[in-house]
């Protein structure tokens, strides 16, 4: 792709998901899969509860035409459209630059985050079809999804070029383009995403008081760095197929949380991290589908990680049997 086509002016046509919910009804609980039943989870007392069936409410899918830069981010046309053309149309975004997880949603049917999509990679032909209701892309039809694939330089002018915008997969609409994380964000909570460590008091040769540090090599930083960097956007949840069956599963994000402190030396809580790991809907829930692992916006192979815990998890579970 020239440098031209990089940054030349096109017309595309958002095609949102739009949603608006009923209203609540006074007494009734908020939140939760559309999937899952109102079981209770084992890692909490009352993580299923409140789940219902499909949030009720307006469904319909809006297409707003827009004269863009191909270098423009999809937030910016959404930006844009709620500047100029609709006010009442709700997403959610926070950090503009892919700090902060919070602008997930389904791009094409894809999970991705919104400030960081460029609309030179998302636009396509307009193609009857291509993402289904769910948010999902259809399977069965030979599709190309990989929308990097489509050459704007030797795009013929009349073509109708259109980006789809659903709500993050996996998770409850709450308006719009907006999913309730909270059932991701209960689990990662659930799984005490924080340092364990004791601690040891450094002194000087002095014996006076040096610093309170805990101490750690690059090589044992190393080994947890990069599952550091994880943003809890759900994207992982939203490619996931077991995680979007609802209470079934904790989560490959959550997992990712647990990891990076069970791969962290100064953490003193591997055992008790691993237990939890060992309930129904923890290691054993996940089939290796990988989704997990394609769309990442922080660059972790969240699949292959989830897959050394596992084996931790496992190797946890014979030594405790053997004992
Ligand atoms: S592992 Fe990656 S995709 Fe999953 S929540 Fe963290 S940053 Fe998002
Ligand atoms: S708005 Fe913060 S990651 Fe996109």
């Amino acid at each position: 792709m020239t440098n031209a086509a990089v940054d030349r002016m096109l017309t595309v046509t958002l095609r949102v998901s739009r949603f608006t919910p009923k209203p609540e009804r006074p007494g009734r609980r908020r939140g939760g899969s559309p999937f899952g039943s109102r079981s209770k989870s084992p890692f909490g007392a009352d993580a299923g509860a409140g789940r219902t069936n499909r949030a009720r409410g307006k469904r319909w899918t809006q297409d707003y035409t827009l004269d863009v830069h191909a270098s423009d981010s999809v937030l910016d046309c959404l930006l844009a459209i709620k500047r100029e053309q609709d006010p009442s149309l709700a997403f959610r975004y926070s950090c503009g630059h892919g700090m902060c997880g919070s602008d997930a949603v389904a791009i094409n049917g894809t999970p991705t985050l919104l400030c960081t999509a460029k609309v030179r990679d998302w636009v396509r032909p307009d193609t009857p079809g291509f993402v289904g209701d769910d948010g999902f892309r259809p399977t069965g039809e030979p599709v190309d999804a990989d929308a990097h694939a489509l050459d704007l330089d030797a795009l013929d002018p009349d073509t109708t070029l259109v980006i789809e915008l659903a709500a993050l997969p996996g998770f409850p609409t709450q308006r719009d383009l907006i999913a309730d994380i909270d059932p991701m964000l209960d689990q990662i909570r659930k799984l005490e995403p924080y340092l364990k460590a004791a601690g040891e008091l450094q002194v000087t040769d002095e014996g006076k008081i040096n610093a309170f540090e805990y101490l750690q090599n690059p090589e044992q930083l190393a080994r947890y760095e990069l599952l550091s960097n994880c943003i809890a956007c759900g994207v992982c949840e939203g490619s996931c197929p077991v995680y979007a069956g609802g209470d079934a599963f904790i989560g490959p994000a959550a997992m990712i949380a647990a990891s990076r402190f069970i791969n962290d030396s100064r953490d003193n809580a591997t055992a008790s991290r691993l237990t939890a790991l060992m309930e129904p809907d923890g290691a054993r829930a996940c089939q290796s589908v990988r989704a997990c692992s394609m769309h990442c916006p922080k660059g972790i192979d969240v699949g292959e990680e989830l897959w050394q815990t596992i084996q931790k998890v496992d190797a946890a579970r014979v030594s405790s049997e053997a004992e």
